[in-house]
Parts: C-alpha cells; structure tokens; sequence
C-alpha cells in the first residue's frame, strides 16, 4: 500500500473520505489550517432502515463526489493544479463506497502527476486528534470507537500501531445504534441516546460492565441484549433513565481499560477519536482521568469526531511528511486493518 518517497510537506493537500455514509471532501494547507470542509450526510436516505443499505450509499457517494470537489476547491478559493498531493480512505468501509472515493483520488493524482496516499480510515480518526495538538509526547495511547471499530490503540512512532485490544463482537457506536433502534429513536442511535441520557439517572438500572477486568479487549452484544431484554420487563424504567444507565455502562467499561492500558504501557499521552468520540460524558471521564494520570489528552472538536474528509487530509499530510505515498495501482481494502510494519518511509 506505500512505496519509498522522498519525506515531503504538501502545501494544498485534498482528503476524501467516502467509506460508509458520509460524502466529504476537504483542503488542508500546511498540514494544519481546513480550507474547506464539505460533508454530504445520507443519515436522512438509510434512517427509515435503522442502519445503512450499502447500494443506497454508493450511488449517493457517486451523485455528490464531483461537485463537492468542484466546491471544496472554490471554497479553498484554489484550481486543481495548485494540490501537491491527494489523501482518500482505502479503507475499511464499504468496499463499493471505499472503492468510489480511491477511483477519483487515483484519477486525479495521476492526471495532476501528483502523490496519493491511502489512509486507513481509522488512523484517520487517530491522526484528527493531531489537530488539536500537533506536539502529543509518544508513546500515545488512543481509543478509537466508531460505529464499526472499538480499538485500543498503542503509538510508539506515528505510522506504527500497536492494538492492544479491539471488539469481539459489537462495536461501541453499534451498541449505541441498536439499543436507539430498539427504542424507535432512529439512526444514528448515538446522539439521540445521549440527548435522552441528560434527562435520566444514570445508575437508575445497574447493567453489567462486559470484561470491565479482563484484559483489553471490548464486548458490547451482551450488554445491548441486556437493555433490550429490560425494555420487556415489568420493571421497566422511564426512557431517559435507560439511556443514562446504558450510556453509564459503555462509558464506564472504555475509560475503566482505556486508563489502565494508559498506566500499564506508561504512556505520555492519551486521545480519545472516531465517532463515538463526540460522546460528551466519555469526552469528560476520560478527560478527568487524564488529569488524575497527569497525562496531556487530547479529542477532536465534536464535528470532526465523526466521518469527515479534513481527518483523512491530515492523516495523508502527516504520512507523506514522514515519507510513506502510495502507488497508484492502490485497491479499495474493505477489511483493511490498523497495523502497519514499517515497509517503507521513515
Ligand atoms: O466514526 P463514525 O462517524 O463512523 C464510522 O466510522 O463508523 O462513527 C459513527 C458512530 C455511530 O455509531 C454513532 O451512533 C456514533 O458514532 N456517535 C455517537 C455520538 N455521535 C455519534 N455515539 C455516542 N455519543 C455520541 N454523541
Ligand atoms: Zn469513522
């Protein structure tokens, strides 16, 4: 996936991301400052599902991927000869949707003669904390949760992941999902539950913390099964109150490993990313327990939690600085894994 280059820093670098529902573009100049920043949501087109339908996804990628680049580039207020490199998520996703976006990437490197470089869409979560604070001291430890990934997540050197433990079935933003579907609030189940949490008592029901002491890695279906499972019982508890204490538990279960993987592997800094990231009392547990570790920690700002093509640009910057491209013979990579050994770059 990366050939040997030269470590160069793009001054007009175009990120795409197009791996599940979300539609983005965006110009990042210097590494640092988002000249444009377009996000073509679907959420209305697979709501009436309660989950995304992937044909419905891929024409609506294919319907708005040429003119949101023809408005990211007017908003940037620069012409397409002006880009020194392009950025696209290879992966995982969707592999029609991932295979779209790395099509138009290829397509335009090739005719500008300029580099591309594949992200992996979740390094593209990790490296968005980056925007926040370019300087994070490694090792870092980052926990990424999104609606497809729950990873715990070790970098010694950037472009070099460590996961110290991942999902071993639902992943956290799927929790989340289906626990909303379940009580007919609709998709994307995570801020929903979360606004519904704020009016509740969060230790109204005492659900379990699936494998709170067993090493790294996460477990979340039982849990769900187990809030759907209340919603039948006599002893049911208002909305609200379910939403707190199912929220109370997820939270509880990624800070309670998050933190002690962080005081285990001695790390000097902690981020949290992905979309799931936007969830305001994880953002603030783990801020505080951060605090408590005397640990710099950093999460994106809430509208670049979720999917946004600004993370993959970053990522792409950051990638190319350190010297890894890809040839533009890259394949669209739907189970595309965050490991990566250094086969090229420095
Ligand atoms: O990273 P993302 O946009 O897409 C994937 O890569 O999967 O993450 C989407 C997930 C969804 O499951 C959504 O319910 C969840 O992030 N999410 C949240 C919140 N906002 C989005 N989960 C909890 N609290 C939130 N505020
Ligand atoms: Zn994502």
């Amino acid at each position: 996936m990366y050939i040997a280059h030269p470590p160069f820093k793009p001054r007009y670098i175009l990120g795409l991301e197009s791996s599940c529902d979300e539609t983005s573009v965006a110009i990042l100049a210097d590494g640092e400052r988002v000249l444009a920043n377009l996000i073509s949501s679907q959420i209305p087109l697979h709501s009436r599902y309660g989950g995304v339908v992937p044909e419905v996804a891929c024409r609506a990628h294919l319907e708005v991927l040429n003119p949101l680049l023809a408005e990211a580039l007017e908003r940037a207020q620069i012409g397409f000869h002006d880009l020194e490199a392009v950025a696209v998520t290879c992966g995982p996703g969707l592999v029609g949707a991932v295979l779209l976006g790395v099509a138009v990437a290829k397509t335009l490197a090739g005719t500008l003669d300029i580099p591309l470089i594949g992200v992996n869409h979740m390094e593209g979560h990790l490296f968005s904390a980056l925007l926040e604070d370019r300087c994070l001291p490694l090792p870092l430890l980052c926990l990424l949760v999104s609606g497809g990934h729950t990873l715990l997540c070790l970098v010694e050197r950037w472009g070099e992941y460590r996961v110290l433990g991942s999902t071993r079935d639902d992943a956290a933003g799927e929790a989340f999902d289906k626990v909303s579907k379940a009580l007919g609030l609709g998709y994307p189940g995570g801020p929903k539950i979360q606004e519904l949490a704020q009016k509740g008592d969060p230790q109204a029901v005492r659900f379990s913390r699936p494998m709170l002491n067993e090493g790294f890695d996460f477990s979340f279906s039982g849990l769900k099964t187990a809030v759907l499972l209340h919603l039948q019982s006599p002893q049911r508890v208002s909305d609200p109150d379910l939403c707190a204490s199912f929220q109370e538990a997820v939270v509880d279960v990624l800070a309670t490993k998050a933190l002690r993987a962080a005081r285990q592997f001695g790390v000097k800094s902690l981020a949290l990313a992905g979309g799931v990231a936007a969830n305001k009392a994880l953002r603030q547990r783990l801020a505080a327990g951060a605090q408590r570790l005397n640990l710099p920690f950093v999460c994106p700002q809430l509208d670049l939690c979720t999917d946004n093509a600004v993370m993959i640009a970053k990522a792409g910057w950051e990638l190319a600085s350190r010297g890894w491209v890809s040839p533009l013979t890259l394949d669209a990579k739907p189970n595309l894994e965050l490991a990566r050994s250094p086969e090229a770059g420095a």
